[in-house]
């Protein structure tokens, strides 16, 4: 089962921040996950749409312009990363799931995203992912290889039809409702099943014996 890290290796380092990324390297995760989100002039690697909880700033994300934001301290020091450093610090060592979390994010990513195709990342390596699906979709139409998954809080018809539609790849869901209909339902669509969020062994052991494919977790 794959462990991939949640915001990076978020209960040991500033979520999102490039120390949480190689963290998560060091302990040898095999994926890494970040949020994505627009601001005024730009993509930023943050969760929220507002500053306060991750950051010493204030305010909403969308206002602000990405030198502003990089100014900010997103815990020990950290700035808040582009997603380009993301894919930098991971190349070679680590796949990267890039989640576009907030809205107007996927026109943006799409010319990082095809160099990112064009340098050889596989799909093995690079995944885009999110609950909102329209912008999966127009990932889809522009760049039809790029592995993609869908988001949801519960694997049903809708997110089944998605994964389809969209030939994703994996099928994410809430650990509350990942069970043996989830995992059947995720293989019949053609993907893995991914469950976000496992902080535990246990847990983790019986979502592998499910056959479940993936597990975010904060401590990968
Ligand atoms: O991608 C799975 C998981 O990260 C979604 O929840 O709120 O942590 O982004 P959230
Ligand atoms: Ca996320």
């Amino acid at each position: 089962m794959l462990r991939i890290a949640h915001r990076g290796a978020s209960a040991l380092a500033p979520e999102n921040t490039l120390a949480a990324v190689r963290r998560a390297i060091e302990l040898g995760a095999t994926w890494v996950e970040v949020d994505v989100q627009a601001c005024a002039d730009g993509l930023v690697v943050i969760h929220d749409d507002t500053l306060e909880r991750t950051t010493d700033g204030h305010g909403p994300v969308a206002t602000q312009t990405v030198a502003a934001l990089r100014a900010l301290d997103a815990g020990h020091g950290e700035r808040i990363p582009l997603p380009q450093e993301v894919l930098d610090l991971c190349r070679g060592r680590c796949a990267v799931n890039l989640e576009l979390k907030g809205p107007r994010v996927a026109p943006r990513l799409l010319p990082l995203l095809r160099d990112a195709l064009l340098a050889g990342w596989s799909a093995d390596a690079l995944l885009c992912s999110s609950f909102d699906w329209p912008q999966l979709a127009a990932l889809h139409a522009a760049l039809p290889d790029l592995p993609l998954g869908v988001l949801c809080e519960q694997v049903d018809a809708a997110a089944v039809a998605m994964a389809e539609q969209l030939g994703a790849r994996v099928i994410a869901c809430a650990l509350e409702h990942a069970d043996a209909d989830a995992v059947a339902a995720a293989r019949g669509a053609g993907c893995a099943l991914w469950v976000f969020t496992v902080n535990d062994a246990d847990t983790a052991a019986r979502l592998a014996a499910l056959g479940v494919n993936g597990i975010f977790s904060d401590q990968p």
